[in-house]
């Protein structure tokens, strides 16, 4: 843990320039209908790891360390970062010496409503946009490090983005939070607990809580 937190405050001085210098716009998905579910439960969807296992098994967990993930609030926004499966393996190397985004995923919630992360070799900018309690505008664009050269880049990184963006979000992620909507509009529970290995949702509602009494 104490490895993952270092790495997670290495990656966010590195960060800073790596997203708004050197990486630009590249895709973005087609415009597509809203989400049928709280524009809240995709940002709780994005601040737990261990879903990776179970949601994402067939897709990205076999690049994911099982529920090894960090998260620290930092005012009202949270930085996470979650183990690769090279990370174990990394244990004595100098953090100087290693591209840090192949050992861990670090992510980010702006708040309120904006997702970062910073994969091995791109950046996912995701924004959930409420058009109301239940619809939400899901934007996803990727942020890659130069613009591609050759067609073989351009195919490389439409590729890549149609992966995660329509392989893991949509079909993964969003439509348990198009289930979880519909479990709640059901009206049966009274009450939504969460479990331990999520206390970094908990951390953004607390921040929601504080802004809307401010307001
Ligand atoms: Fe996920």
């Amino acid at each position: 843990m104490r490895l993952l937190r270092r790495q997670l405050e290495r990656e966010e001085r590195a960060a800073g320039g790596a997203v708004h210098e050197a990486e630009r716009p590249y895709q973005r998905a087609a415009k597509r209908p809203p989400l049928r579910g709280n524009w809240k439960l995709v940002i709780d969807a994005f601040l737990d790891g261990y879903h990776i296992r179970h949601l994402h098994r067939d897709s990205i967990y076999r690049f994911f360390v099982d529920a090894l993930s960090e998260a620290q609030p930092a005012g009202d926004h949270i930085r996470a970062a979650t183990a690769r499966r090279t990370l174990p393996g990394a244990r004595d190397v100098r953090l100087e010496d290693v591209d840090v985004r192949q050992l861990a995923t670090p992510s980010y919630v702006v708040f309120p409503n904006t997702v970062l992360i910073l994969h091995p070799d791109y950046t996912s900018v995701l924004t959930m946009t409420p058009e109301a309690p239940d619809p939400t505008r899901f934007s996803h664009m990727m942020l890659i490090p130069e613009a591609p050269r050759s067609e073989a880049e351009e195919v490389h990184w439409a590729k890549s983005f149609t992966l995660i963006d329509e392989g893991v979000f949509l079909r993964e992620d969003l439509t348990v939070v198009e289930a979880m909507q519909r479990g709640i509009g059901a009206g049966a529970n009274e009450t939504l607990l969460f479990g331990e290995l999520e206390q970094a949702a908990l951390w953004f509602h607390e921040s929601l809580a504080r802004a809307i009494a401010r307001t």
